[in-house]
């Protein structure tokens, strides 16, 4: 049977911790569905079709990778697709307890999904998509640290304010 794991997010924007995650990702499950939940609390810098546009480049050459959004509940999200895991990127221990509070009420949801876990590549260890947006914001250089795609909409996005 095909593995599919869900791997929800804000992506706003995607970066290259979260490249490297569905890279990684790809080692253990046939499918992952890269999706943007688009009923998050924060204010968003980017439309969700903005966002859409940037995660279809970054993933255009990974054919087992689909890029998608969702609204309300990420566990129904889940079930609806199929898919038996929801798939979320560690970077250091301040991102533990929040996480470890949203895989709990999750499994609470829905006893059939799991949450995977993985550890990202000690380069991208730093990056956020906050820390990028507000280097960018003021002008900072961004090459490197997100996918060449990102880099120039986010210079598209600062040079208009
Ligand atoms: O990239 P983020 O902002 O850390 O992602 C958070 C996200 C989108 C995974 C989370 O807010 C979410 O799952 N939102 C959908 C609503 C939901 O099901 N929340 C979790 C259970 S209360």
């Amino acid at each position: 049977m095909e593995k599919t794991a869900v791997y929800p997010g804000s992506f706003d924007p995607v970066t290259n911790g979260h490249w490297d995650v569905v890279e990684r990702g790809l080692r253990l499950f046939d499918r992952i569905i890269v999706a943007i939940a688009t009923n998050g609390t924060k204010d968003p810098l980017f439309t969700i079709e903005e966002r859409l546009e940037m995660l279809n480049k970054t993933f255009e050459g990974l054919p087992r990778v689909e890029v998608d959004s969702f609204d309300g509940l990420l566990v129904d999200y889940v079930e609806k697709r199929g898919a038996g895991a929801i798939l979320r990127g560690l970077r250091a221990v301040s991102d533990f307890e929040h996480e470890f509070q949203m895989a709990l009420m999750n499994r609470k949801l829905n006893k059939n999904i799991q949450t995977v876990f993985l550890m990202t590549g000690l380069r991208w260890i730093y990056i956020s998509s906050s820390i990028i947006k507000e280097a960018a914001r003021f002008g900072g250089d961004t090459r490197g640290m997100v996918p060449d795609i990102v880099c120039e909409k986010l210079k598209q996005k600062f040079s208009k304010a």
